[in-house]
């Protein structure tokens, strides 16, 4: 990558390419480039530290990771929890099934490639819900892509169902059903990504750049509460508004 002068990488390669995405980071570290991983591999927000400090060692920015869809399910399904939330109803229970006919979907019929996938979708919709994990611990969410219909092609058909309680316990029942072409989803929002990133390089920012990941990405290294939560956290990071990334790197990644 040095010799290319690339700038920018982007790591878009199958669901459950674990060993060839952390490759991939350390040839972007090797060759200074910044990284945006689009997959739902733990790099950006890799929970044991080791990229994130990586990146910053290198002097390096990271965006990442699972790219979220422009009007996907997840976008949808978090949106619609953080409301309920917001308007104090309980959810008791929630599911979203995901069906799509491309290459991304029959690879993800191997259930053993998808850990990573279900913990991703799910914890972005997790995180909107008070004390979220215990939906996980009782077995009350079920997110992840669920079946490949060829016929579909690129279209993308996500249905989302959320039960839950309004006042004095009565019910709240809620099934909406999705259908967009997937790939447009994705290129929307890679577009303003490798703007980010470069706007971090010119910023001489390194390490996670998690103010402007949780907008974007499904699994950040900074999960927010609600969609409304991340867009004012991006929208203060590019007008600079937001205080020092590279100060607060330095802090958490020299402890
Ligand atoms: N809406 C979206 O499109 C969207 C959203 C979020 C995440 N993603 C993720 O992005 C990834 C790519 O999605 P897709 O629909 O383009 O999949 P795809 O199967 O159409 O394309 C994957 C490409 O990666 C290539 N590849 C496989 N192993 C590689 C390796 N080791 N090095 C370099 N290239 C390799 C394949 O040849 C193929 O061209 C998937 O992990 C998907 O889940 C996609």
């Amino acid at each position: 990558y040095k010799d290319t002068e690339t700038e920018i990488l982007v790591n878009m390669i199958p669901v459950g390419s674990e060993q060839a995405t952390r490759a991939y980071a350390e040839a972007a570290i090797r060759g200074g480039a910044a990284f945006i991983n689009g997959i739902p591999v733990f790099i950006a927000s890799d929970p044991t530290g080791y990229w994130p400090k990586r990146f910053f060692d290198a002097g390096l920015p990271v965006l990442g990771d699972d790219v979220k869809g422009q009007f996907g399910a997840t976008i949808l399904h978090s949106a619609l929890t953080s409301l309920m939330r917001d308007r104090g109803i309980i959810v008791e229970e929630t599911y979203q099934l995901n069906v799509g006919g491309n290459t991304d979907f029959l690879n993800m019929k191997m259930e053993e490639r998808l850990s990573s996938k279900r913990v991703s979708k799910t914890k972005a919709v997790t995180a909107t819900l008070d004390n979220g994990d215990r939906y996980i611990y009782d077995g009350k969410v079920r997110i992840g892509p669920s079946d490949y219909v060829p016929f579909l092609g690129n279209t993308k058909v996500a249905y989302i169902y959320i039960k839950g309680r309004s006042l004095l316990g009565f019910p709240v029942e809620l099934d909406v059903k999705l259908k967009v072409d997937d790939k447009s989803m994705f290129a929307a929002v890679m577009l303003d990504v490798i703007r980010l990133a470069k706007l971090s390089l010119d910023r001489g920012l390194r390490g996670p750049i998690h103010e402007a990941s949780a907008y974007y990405f499904k699994h950040p290294p900074k999960p927010v509460r609600s969609p409304l939560e991340a867009r004012i956290l991006l929208e203060q990071f590019i007008t600079g508004k937001q205080r020092n990334t590279v100060i607060e790197n330095i802090v958490s990644y020299t402890q």
